[in-house]
């Protein structure tokens, strides 16, 4: 095994955010236009089920990144202005798709970068009409916006997604709308949020009298289990949540979250699957809940009142970091195609396990950006 050592936390993310440039130019030279998923034995390009449609944006989400790490005027900062756009243009036919609640995922990560890069207000347009789309998945007495699955069915996943509802009823002034994104995040934390902070994947209701009738799973181990990066969505999602809303309920939500995610996992930071993965699993990690963690921690820590409560998230983000930088960047790896390893998709589908996925680079990068900006 190559041992690479640095110096200072800043070589070392420097290093890794230079390595993640060159797997994307990597990717768009070798498989042009495509937008993967994950990876098949450290390959972008295959025939793999997706499941359900998701993650188009993260690929041109990294060129925003990049171009933001770079700022304007570096040799490469023109090269990924131009592939952001081009990446980032097909995607607009989306914000008006019903059959995913995954609408925050794609926008958000894309053209909303596009949209801050530019101040250009067709871009704002297409990521309201996004926001308004999927605000049409509102299931009025269950009081949820509803999964791809089925009417039915709340995933913790679209905490990830209502922000982008939030977005549009703040830049429209629309009152209804983001009352629709704050009962959707008051259903979420009573239904999917338990008491020691943990979370289950999904919930299914009566869509005819909204009763709540029980915890479920599609990707976690059980429905009473804690699927890590369901977590690690709800960590993120409810600090998104908080930042437009103010509402202290989803601040502390938020930090419900972290504190499980900080006392359930490893001191490296990078948890399990599951939480509670039975022994034949239990090994296996997922490193893309690590990287959303990381993520989600540094924007939680700038909401946080109590200076020492905000230096714990900011360093155990960091540590992930480190973590992440050290043993799970495929550096040391000539064939393998992807930035991180150790992402899981769908384990029972068996799709992506110990691979590179696409949310977790884009949540690296994320991190890693942020965290850049400010360490010396
Ligand atoms: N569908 C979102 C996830 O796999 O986390």
């Amino acid at each position: 095994m190559i041992q690479f050592i640095y110096d200072s936390d800043r070589e070392l993310f420097e290093n890794a955010i230079e390595f993640a440039q060159k797997q994307v130019k990597r990717l768009i030279e070798s498989h042009s236009d495509y937008y993967p998923m994950y990876t098949v034995g450290g390959k972008w390009k295959h025939e793999g089920p997706a499941w359900t449609h998701w993650c188009d944006g993260f690929l041109p989400g990294m060129m925003w990144l990049f171009l933001q790490y770079l700022g304007a005027d570096k040799p490469d900062s023109r090269f990924w202005f131009e592939q952001a756009i081009r990446y980032t243009k097909p995607l607009e036919t989306r914000k008006t798709d019903n059959d995913v609640h995954d609408l925050g995922f794609i926008f958000f990560s894309a053209y909303h970068r596009w949209y801050q890069a530019t101040r250009d207000k067709a871009i704002r347009e297409v990521v309201i009409q996004a926001g308004k789309t999927l605000s049409e998945r509102f299931n009025e007495a269950g009081q949820y916006l509803h999964s791809f699955v089925a009417e039915d069915s709340l995933f913790i996943d679209i905490m990830m997604n209502v922000g982008i509802v939030f977005y549009a009823a703040r830049e429209t002034n629309d009152r209804a709308l983001r009352d629709v994104a704050i009962r959707h995040c008051i259903t979420t934390r009573r239904c999917l949020v338990r008491g020691d902070g943990s979370t289950a994947h999904e919930g299914i209701f009566d869509p005819a009298t909204g009763e709540f009738l029980r915890q479920s799973t599609q990707q976690g181990f059980r429905g009473d289990s804690c699927w890590s990066r369901g977590l690690t969505w709800a960590l993120y999602g409810f600090t998104t949540s908080y930042g437009y809303s103010r509402d202290p309920r989803f601040l502390h939500t938020a930090e419900a979250c972290a504190d499980y995610y900080i006392t359930h996992t490893p001191s490296d930071g990078i948890p399990p699957w599951d939480y509670n993965a039975p022994p034949e699993n239990r090994s296996l990690l997922d490193t893309s809940a690590a990287a959303i963690a990381a993520a989600g921690l540094l924007r939680l820590c700038r909401h946080i009142p109590d200076p020492l409560k905000g230096h714990f998230y900011w360093s155990t983000a960091i540590n992930i970091l480190r973590s992440l930088s050290t043993r799970f960047l495929a550096i040391a790896d000539q064939e393998w195609e992807g930035v991180l390893r150790g992402g899981v998709y769908h384990l029972h589908k068996g799709l992506g396990v110990d691979e590179s996925v696409m949310w977790g680079e884009y949540f690296y990068v994320e991190a890693l950006e942020e965290a850049l900006r400010v360490i010396q």
